[in-house]
């Protein structure tokens, strides 16, 4: 198996280069300087970049399909329906955020919702100042996870940009009586290259699909 690494020169591109390095993945790097072309040459694809580039890449590669793992965020629900496309085709691993106890807290958080229906909810992420999308992916997912519970639910995300901050997400339920806080914080960028590690294993054996971090924990 042949891995290519799109964007391999940014933050995330690097760590995935280095746990690909350290467990001995045979891989190459596309940098915005490359010829695009030269995916054909792998059998999977992992992309973090930012949501235009992936997009015309992906829909380069719906002409020649290649196995996809997706890790950029901000895309659109047009963009999303592209990314779909592709998944009729190949196998697609699509998740805003590969750290694998941020995505056990995901699966919790219907149930515990359900038993705090009245209370009211807010959620805030903090990412560093070079963050290009609001409110994160992270944030999103965990929206969609509260709207399971509650349709209606509308929520304003709050989304600070500081520092050199990997990530953090607060959910806060309160009601006049006491306040629950839960908070994921990625201590650093290592945490979403494992999850990578795990969806390579995960989509190796996969022919189509569009898969995430729920179909890796079932
Ligand atoms: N899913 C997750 O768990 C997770 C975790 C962290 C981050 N992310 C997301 O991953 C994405 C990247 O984050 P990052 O912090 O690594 O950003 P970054 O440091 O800016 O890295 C992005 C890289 O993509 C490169 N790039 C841009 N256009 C390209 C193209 N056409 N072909 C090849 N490479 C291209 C950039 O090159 P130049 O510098 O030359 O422009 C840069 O090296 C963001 O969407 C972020 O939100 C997801």
């Amino acid at each position: 198996m042949k891995i290519a690494v799109i964007g391999m020169n940014g933050k995330m591109g690097r760590e995935i280069v280095n746990i690909l390095k350290e467990n001995n993945y045979e891989f190459f790097g596309i940098s915005k300087e490359d010829d695009f072309n030269i995916y054909k040459n792998a059998d999977v694809l992992i992309e973090f970049t930012n949501r235009e580039a992936n997009i015309e890449h992906i829909k380069v590669v719906l002409n020649e399909p290649r196995k996809y793992i997706i890790g950029t965020t901000g895309f659109s629900e047009e963009d999303l329906k592209i990314i779909k496309k592709l998944s009729e085709k190949t196998a697609v691993f699509l998740s805003y955020n590969f750290a694998y106890g941020l995505n056990a807290l995901l699966s919790s958080i219907p149930m515990l919702y359900k038993k705090l229906i009245d209370y009211d909810v807010a959620l805030y992420e903090i990412h560093h100042k070079f963050k290009k999308d609001r409110p994160s992916g992270t944030s999103k997912m965990i929206l969609n996870k509260l709207k399971e519970v509650h349709n209606n639910l509308n929520l304003d995300v709050q989304a600070f940009r500081i520092g050199g901050i990997f990530g953090e997400h607060v959910i806060m339920f309160a009601n006049e009586g006491e306040v629950i806080e839960i908070k994921h914080k990625a201590l650093s960028r290592r945490v979403f290259a494992l999850g990578v590690l795990k969806a390579i294993e995960f989509i190796k054996d996969k022919e189509v699909g569009l898969f995430n971090m729920e179909d890796l924990m079932r």
